[in-house]
């Protein structure tokens, strides 16, 4: 039986686009959907440019919950994946997909993590701490920011001269090289 991936993601969406690519010519996987809480997120015009179906939702609709469901049912979508998310799913939504939704988190969680952490704000906070390490966190998705139960995570090194920018450019190799694997391990187990 194929399996079916939705992609949840806010902004430039250069992880759901790994995941395209990833699995474009997969045998039993494919990404069959995108959705956004952004109606401006790059991630709508990659989706257009690579031929999967895309959606903006509203504040509204992400917070009650039923088009989202509608959309996951229309699509058939068997495992969820959060590619830099940045709203809260609601929990008839999460509650749906039990071991089957997915986050990613650009830092060694619990470290640098929580509401209010995404993107570069975590590369500022993880440099202006001096840590010597960073890296990324693979999690299951839970009722609460970055606190699910954590699946895999790799680390790279925070060089004496790094910018958020140049650490950022590390952490999403981290990413690109690690996420889409991870998900097609854990769908072959379902
Ligand atoms: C990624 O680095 C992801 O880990 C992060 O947002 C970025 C999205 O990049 N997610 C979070 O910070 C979640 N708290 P992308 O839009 O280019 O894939």
């Amino acid at each position: 039986m194929r399996k079916n991936i939705a992609i949840l993601a806010s902004g430039n969406g250069t992880n759901a686009e790994h995941f395209v690519h990833y699995f474009e010519s997969h045998p039993q996987v494919s990404v069959a959907l995108i959705l956004t809480n952004r109606s401006k997120a790059f991630v709508l015009e990659r989706a257009q440019r690579l031929g999967v179906p895309a959606y903006f939702l509203t504040k509204e609709q992400w917070a009650e919950g039923s088009e989202v469901n509608r959309l996951l049912d229309e699509y058939h979508i068997d495992f969820v994946v959060l590619a830099g998310f940045l709203a809260r799913v609601p929990d008839n939504v999460l509650h749906r997909y039990p071991q089957r939704m997915v986050n990613i988190h650009p830092s060694l969680l619990p470290k640098f993590g929580g509401k209010g952490m995404y993107g570069d704000r975590v590369h500022e906070a993880v440099l202006a701490s001096g840590e010597t390490e960073s890296g990324i966190t693979i999690h299951y998705t839970n009722e609460h920011y970055d606190e699910g139960a954590v699946i895999c995570q790799k680390r790279c090194p925070v060089l004496p001269d790094d910018t958020p920018e140049t650490l950022a450019t590390r952490v999403h190799a981290l990413e690109y090289a690690t996420y889409p694997q991870v998900v097609e391990q854990l769908i072959a187990q379902l």
